[in-house]
């Protein structure tokens, strides 16, 4: 009985040849025969019942008592009415609903679980290192100052304060020189992908995908019906002339020039002129995927490839995933000007913002100096985490796995002897609560190289040996 839609159920038909308190009966009997009041279930209260229905309480209460002196219910005093808890939950001859099996498979979630991360578990920021209490101070301040407008719907491009505060960083920290109009906030990459191909894609339509290449962005285009180009990456990033051959006329191309995902390939300065130039002549769009273009180890953070974007062709996505932690499922877009208000459009209409509560606490965790704070600790953190990790694996595996550590990111690459079945290894290490990825996985067509991505954000340096010695194990087993 939580929703408010099973209460509206209740409601009596005033044109009903039976007095409202036994329709009522009638109808919460029913629901407790066809099980969807369970035994032990709580009845709402005999007053918020009756003012919810805009009747007078004695008129539930008549109904409860019949309940009870049927059976069906039972009264607890000051704790309310439950469904007689010894009732068989499944009362025989009706119908029992039915969990729906789901397949596993691409795009397909398994079920919900809250454990800790498991080892070398990809694209996690280090969980154990976010400053909850600043937050949680920031989230309660943000929630106690609730104002009216805060109570009403958010502006479905997101909150002005945000939409200036994202503006604000990504100039300074990106390059990015935007005004705050531009800026959409949405549910994450997923989110921003969802929105773009909603207004931009055309089933059938072309899409430069990297080879390899995030995994996400290649199903869910594959969902929108876009036609995949695997254009291959070198150490240079994605090789426009190939995609040239491939697909002049492609209508996007979805790139990680920061950081390649998953080689972590820089985009070299010509291929991201070539590929603004394609894209300006052939009128194409650009996504750039800019997941952790500043968590970089080496020197300043690459500018973006938005940041020389003169004839308006890319679309910059960026996610608080990394940063910040993915439980927001907050990220954003950054549109060219001709695209802000068919965008602005569509997000009101169907990608609409997330909650005013957590904008407001992001845009005061960035406004406040703590988002850039909060940074520039995760680069030193992930950067002795990343050391001590490839110390062990080079102490542990350095015959079998060949590895160099990132410039940047989340994770390393380790590339395994040709042949390996990095799928069936990362199946065994999933069996013994690892989490390698396989390289595999990153592929649209037929991978000619073998590896496993480990995320190492969650490695404490002293646990680096352990992991590593873990892993080994499991490789060992064949
Ligand atoms: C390559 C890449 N892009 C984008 C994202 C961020 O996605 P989201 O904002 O949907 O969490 C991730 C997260 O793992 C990623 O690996």
């Amino acid at each position: 009985m939580r929703e408010s839609r099973s209460l509206f159920a209740l409601t009596p038909d005033p044109a009903g040849n039976q007095p409202a308190y036994r329709q009522i009966y009638q109808r919460l009997k029913d629901a407790i025969l066809s099980g969807r009041l369970a035994p032990g279930a709580r009845l709402p209260s005999a007053r918020g019942l009756a003012a919810e229905l805009q009747l007078a309480r004695g008129t539930v209460e008549a109904a409860y008592q019949l309940l009870s002196s049927e059976g069906y219910a039972v009264g607890r005093g000051p704790a309310g009415t439950v469904v007689n808890p010894s009732l068989s939950p499944r009362p025989s001859g009706m119908p029992v609903p039915r969990t729906p099996t789901l397949r596993t498979g691409p795009g397909i979630p398994g079920p919900e679980v809250e454990t800790v991360p498991p080892l070398f578990r990809m694209g996690l920021p280090a969980l154990d290192a976010f400053p909850r209490k600043t937050w949680s101070r920031l989230a309660a301040r943000c929630a106690r100052s609730v104002s009216a407008p805060g109570l009403a719907y958010p502006h479905p491009s997101g909150r002005s304060t945000l939409r200036h505060a994202i503006a604000a960083h990504l100039n300074v920290a990106r390059g990015i020189v935007c005004a705050p109009e531009q800026v959409f906030i949405t549910a994450g990459y997923q989110g921003a992908l969802g929105l773009v191909t909603h207004l931009l894609l055309t089933p059938g339509d072309a899409v430069w995908l990297e080879e390899p290449g995030y995994f996400f962005a290649r199903d869910a285009f594959t969902l929108a019906g876009a036609k995949l180009v695997p254009v291959p990456v070198d150490k240079d990033g994605i090789d426009v002339d190939a995609g040239l051959r491939r697909a002049k006329g492609a209508r996007f191309a979805v790139v990680t020039p920061s950081h390649q995902f998953p080689t972590g390939a820089a985009l070299s300065l010509s291929r991201r002129l070539a590929l603004l130039k394609w894209a300006a002549m052939e009128g194409a769009w650009i996504i750039e995927d800019d997941y952790d273009g500043e968590l970089r180890y080496r020197g300043r953070p690459l500018p973006a490839l938005k940041s020389l974007d003169k004839a308006g062709r890319v679309i910059h996505a960026g996610t608080f995933s990394k940063v910040l932690f993915p439980g927001l499922r907050t990220g954003y877009l950054v549109v060219p000007d001709s695209l802000v208000e068919r965008f602005a459009r569509a997000a009101a209409l169907l990608h609409p913002a997330p909650s005013h509560l957590d904008q407001a606490t992001i845009a005061a965790f960035m406004a406040e100096g703590h988002f850039a704070r909060h940074i520039k600790r995760m680069r030193q953190l992930y950067q002795s985490r990343r050391d001590a990790l490839a110390e062990a694996l080079e102490r542990t595996l350095g015959d079998t796995l060949v590895t160099q550590p990132p410039v940047g990111g989340m994770h390393f690459l380790a590339r395994l002897p040709t042949g390996t079945d990095d799928s069936a290894l990362a199946a065994r290490a999933a069996a013994r609560g690892l989490a390698p990825e396989p390289l595999s996985r990153s592929f649209v067509q037929r991978p000619a190289t073998s590896g496993l991505l480990l995320g190492f954000t969650n490695i404490p340096e002293d646990a680096a040996l352990a992991a590593a010695r873990r892993l080994k194990g499991v490789i060992e087993l064949r």
